[in-house]
């Protein structure tokens, strides 16, 4: 085990107590990029979605709930634990496959998608190059790709991450090795996809 899968496994591995994921608040709920994420997801009833990186899973169980056939995939063992507990505690485990695998080895589940699904998990896999060629494979004809991300390209992050996080007791959530989305890393994606940006509004202050 790396170590940057050694993190997330801790992170996961701690006491928790599953919670009802309820259809309507769990998008009201959610931050405005994720919430405009959700949108970009739109209509799921029916179809078959593949999560990559799925950590505690409450995204996969909400598309469940919606009507979904959901392979969650994550490759620390304790997140696929939680999901499946989660699952079963929404009593939507029937409509969820979860699987400790990497994202790299993704072509082992045999199965393509038709719509594939992933929060903050694009710039922590590597080899980038290898990694869109293994996306690509597991989509459908006219699949679509909705993913949500941190990118390079936005300058405040890039500078609380060199100076603030992990300093004045402020505490950096993520492995050592991750870093923010960069534009050769989108026009990797674009080689194979065709790929669209959305930058939700940012909003520092509101009254
Ligand atoms: C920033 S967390 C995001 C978790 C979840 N999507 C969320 O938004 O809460 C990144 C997740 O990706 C998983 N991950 C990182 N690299 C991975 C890889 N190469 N293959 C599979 N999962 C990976 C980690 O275990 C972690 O659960």
């Amino acid at each position: 085990m790396d170590s940057s899968q050694q993190f997330w496994d801790q992170t996961y591995n701690k006491h928790y107590e599953p919670r009802i994921i309820d259809i309507e608040s769990y998008s009201r709920k959610a931050g405005l990029t994720e919430q405009a994420f959700l949108r970009l997801i739109g209509d799921v009833s029916g179809i078959i979605i593949l999560e990559i990186g799925c950590g505690t899973g409450e995204l996969s169980v909400w598309l469940a709930k919606l009507g979904a056939r959901v392979t969650a995939t994550d490759y620390s063992r304790s997140a696929i634990e939680r999901i499946r507990s989660l699952a079963q505690f929404n009593d939507v485990i029937d409509r969820i496959n979860a699987y400790q695998i990497d994202a790299l080895d993704l072509s082992k589940l045999g199965a393509t998608y038709d719509l594939i699904v992933g929060k903050y998990i694009l710039h922590h896999v590597e080899p980038f190059n290898t990694f869109v060629e293994i996306l690509y494979n597991a989509m459908q004809d006219n699949g679509r790709g909705v993913f949500i991300e941190n990118s390079s390209r936005n300058a405040l992050l890039m500078f609380a991450r060199r100076n603030i996080v992990g300093r004045f007791g402020v505490p950096k959530y993520g492995d050592e090795e991750e870093h923010p989305l960069e534009s050769m890393e989108i026009t990797t994606l674009e080689r194979r996809f065709n790929v669209r940006q959305y930058f939700p509004d940012f909003i520092f202050l509101e009254c």
